[in-house]
């Protein structure tokens, strides 16, 4: 069992990026897992759709290898961000067959809740993705600022995150409190 974690905010002190740290500190240690920070890639290559580029032949690679994809995304525009288009883009049709999907995505308005399934789900189908676990979105006042990790999750959004894991294929750590687990990334 191996993870990819694709972190899709252009942002430094991301939301989304901090409820993908939680996911990854939850899995047993034994779990190999990857984290792609997509804003890291070369932006260049992700306009111009240059899928040979070295670090975007590496992160394709990083998916290809993966068994269950965890993707983290603001809404933006009532969307996903468009920095994790030009990624999704540039993989294969079929790069999410056989694998398992995890979405969290973060907003400023609880009105845009469904966006993830109306924007994102159909284009991870479209990339073959037929097992799809519940996405988890948050909004902007269920984190509270924190001095090192810049945000941290209220419990609800913990607690669901606990409720999506317990229905992936993936082995988790003994179930000690995990906010502490989530401020220890
Ligand atoms: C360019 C831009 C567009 C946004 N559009 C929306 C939107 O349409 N709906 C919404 O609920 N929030 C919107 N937001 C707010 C972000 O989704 C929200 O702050 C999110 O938590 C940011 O996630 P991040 O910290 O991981 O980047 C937008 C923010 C930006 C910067």
């Amino acid at each position: 069992m191996s993870i990819v974690a694709l972190a899709g905010s252009p942002s430094a002190n991301s939301r989304s990026t901090v409820l993908l740290h939680h996911v990854l500190n939850r899995l047993d240690p034994d779990v190999e897992r990857s984290e792609i920070v997509l804003r890291d890639l070369p932006a260049a290559a992700l306009v111009r759709a240059k899928a040979n580029d070295p670090l975007i032949r590496r992160a394709r690679e990083q998916v290809a290898e993966a068994r269950l994809v965890v993707i983290a995304t603001p809404i933006y525009k009532a969307s996903y961000s468009g920095l994790l288009k030009t990624f999704l883009d540039l993989l294969p049709q079929d790069a999410l067959r056989d694998k398992t999907v995890l979405v969290l995505g973060t907003g400023g308005s609880p009105a845009h809740l469904l966006a993830l399934d109306y924007a994102l789900r159909p284009v991870l189908a479209a990339l073959g993705a037929r097992h799809i676990l519940d996405s988890i979105y948050a909004v902007d006042t269920q984190f509270a600022p924190h001095a090192i990790h810049g945000h941290v999750a209220h419990d609800e959004i913990v607690e669901r995150i606990e409720r999506a894991l317990a229905d992936g294929p993936i082995a988790l750590r003994p179930p000690v409190d995990a906010r502490v687990i989530a401020l220890a990334a």
